[in-house]
């Protein structure tokens, strides 16, 4: 028994030694890399030169326009062409209602844009191209996806929808919910808050009274 243990000791030793004992010396030499894991790769190292680029340069200026990712820059909104109202996004590390959706601790309400007949045709452009596959064009929930298996696709002229207010269905657009994708890093603030107006529309649109509706529009309807 006392022989068994002696024998583990010094076998622990030894290797305890042999594994640590050598750390605190200097090596000149190349050292020994049992696994280089991904230390050895071509890339280009931040102020370094390469030769990958004709002109040796890794570095390289960024193209005129460029619009850092995560920002809006101030007066973006003029650039999308949408409509004349700055967002008053800045750089800032405190997110406004027009980013978040979000007033304090709540959900806030209302479209902190103006709103026009160009920002919901602008609006219901956007939603066609990004939420009509799943929530369909009429917002029922049906879209193209459902016969590919997305079965619970939310219907977005529910009451409980029409009862959010605005900021969480922007909030919804931007961040994802449950089995929904984020689409804030892909459509742009204004634009989500088009959508939001469009679906709105849509809300309203699917509950009015025949007798609201304009002569033409029920002329239409009857051909159909
Ligand atoms: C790839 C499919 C898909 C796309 C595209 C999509 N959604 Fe959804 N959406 C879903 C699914 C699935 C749910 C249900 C999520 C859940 O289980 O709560 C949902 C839920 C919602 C809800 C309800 C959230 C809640 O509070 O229950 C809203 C509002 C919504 N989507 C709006 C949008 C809008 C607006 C767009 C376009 C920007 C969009 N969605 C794009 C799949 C999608």
């Amino acid at each position: 028994m006392v022989r068994v243990f002696l024998f583990l000791f010094v076998l622990v030793v030894a290797s305890v030694v042999s594994l640590a004992g050598f750390r605190g010396q200097k090596f000149t030499g190349t050292p020994l890399q049992i696994t280089p894991d991904m230390k050895h790769q071509p890339k280009v190292i931040t102020q370094h030169g390469s030769a990958f680029f004709a002109d040796n340069r890794g570095d390289h200026p960024l193209i005129p326009g460029t619009i850092p990712a995560g920002y809006n820059l101030p007066g973006r909104y003029l650039q999308t062409g949408v409509n004349n109202v700055n967002t008053s996004s800045t750089f800032t590390s405190e997110p406004t209602y027009v980013e978040t959706g979000v007033m304090g601790e709540f959900y806030g309400d209302g479209i902190p844009l103006e709103v026009n007949e160009k920002f919901l045709q602008r609006g219901r452009e956007r939603y066609e191209i990004f939420c009509a596959v799943c929530h369909d064009r009429s917002g029922s929930g049906n879209g193209i996806t459902k016969a590919y298996g997305l079965a619970t696709v939310a219907s977005l002229i529910d009451d409980r929808i029409k009862s959010q207010p605005d900021g969480q269905i922007y909030a919804t657009i931007t961040n994802g919910k449950n089995t929904m994708g984020a689409y804030g890093p892909s459509i742009a603030t204004e634009d989500r808050w088009a959508i939001v107006s469009y679906v709105r529309a849509l809300q309203k649109g699917q509950s009015v009274k025949v007798e609201l509706l304009s002569p033409e529009v029920k002329a239409q309807l009857e051909k159909k």
